[in-house]
């Protein structure tokens, strides 16, 4: 399976940070926002994966992350010139799609809970249509809303509506099979102007072959579209790894347990680091073994 972060978009919501950074770069306690949403796409085993920016930010990214080979990664990146929408993707990525399935994470979106990568994996492995999240929220109107019948069957998808039919907003991490390309090139530009994920979603529940797994309680799926929510997520992260001093999303980490590099290879990115405690703990746990 091929992976995308899509890490576009102006950030208008949190200027004037964002007016001199991307959004996805910002700091979420410890390490940037991007960590998040890569950890989730490496937790699901994923190891080739490319990430759409802004012609402005993408040498950002670049610096950040590299070739991704230090990681045991493979990262490549696209510019997407104008904000045309989240459906975009597919069309920008759709070489590095070629023939696989896909899982495409949105760059700001945050995960974490028991049980969510192995939940993931199994979700990865066979794909067949379309797999989305589903999580509970006090404001659906924000976001793509799914309506579920008691058995778990997906019966509805709309993207912000005024009267949501459920409190089920659909997250930002979906995996596809490879018609999503074909899909895509037939959604038409929404009211606002963008090519809308949400009737890339409907397709795929209009043949039968879009499925929800439902995130409760005991996961995270924090945003960042806010001041507030931005230092909520920090302190979430914070008050996590003060508690059990381990780290959330600690990349170099989940390479390590992953597979993806070995012991030495973990310890020497820590080294890399070291002057932060970051870095230290990236040491620590290689060490440790
Ligand atoms: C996008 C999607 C929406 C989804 C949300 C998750 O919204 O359009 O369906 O629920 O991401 O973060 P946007 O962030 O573009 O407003």
């Amino acid at each position: 399976m091929k992976g995308i972060i899509l890490a576009g978009g102006r950030g208008t919501r949190l200027h004037p940070i964002t007016r001199g950074m991307s959004k996805q770069m910002l700091p979420v306690y410890d390490k940037p926002l991007i960590y998040y949403p890569l950890s989730a796409l490496m937790l699901a085993g994923i190891t080739d994966i490319q990430v759409i920016s802004t012609p402005d930010d993408l040498g950002g990214f670049r610096r950040l992350l590299g070739d991704g080979s230090d990681l045991g990664l493979r990262f490549s990146y696209v510019e997407q010139d104008k904000p045309r929408g989240l459906a975009d993707a597919f069309l920008l990525s759709a070489d590095h799609i070629g023939d696989s399935t896909v899982a495409l994470v949105l760059g700001d979106n945050i995960f974490h809970g028991a049980g969510f990568s192995a939940q993931l994996r199994q979700a990865a492995a066979d794909v067949d249509g379309c797999v989305l999240f589903g999580y509970p929220v006090r404001d659906p109107e924000r976001y793509g809303v799914a309506e579920v019948a008691a058995d778990g069957t997906l019966l509805s998808l709309e993207e912000k509506p005024a009267h949501p039919r459920s409190n089920l907003a659909v997250t930002g991490l979906y995996l596809y099979d490879n018609d999503v390309v074909d899909i895509a090139r037939a959604v038409t530009p929404s009211e606002r102007g963008e090519l809308e994920i949400t009737d890339v979603n409907r397709a795929y529940l209009e043949r039968g072959k879009a499925r929800l797994i439902p995130l409760g309680r005991g996961h995270a799926w924090l945003d960042t579209g806010t001041h507030d929510a931005l230092t909520e997520a920090s302190q979430y992260v914070q008050t996590l790894e003060h508690r059990q001093g381990v780290r959330i999303a600690c990349v170099e980490e989940i390479a390590w347990r992953m597979g993806f590099i070995d012991q030495e290879a973990c310890h020497r990115l820590g080294r890399a680091l070291s002057a932060s405690p970051y870095g230290q703990y990236v040491m620590e746990v290689a060490a440790a073994g």
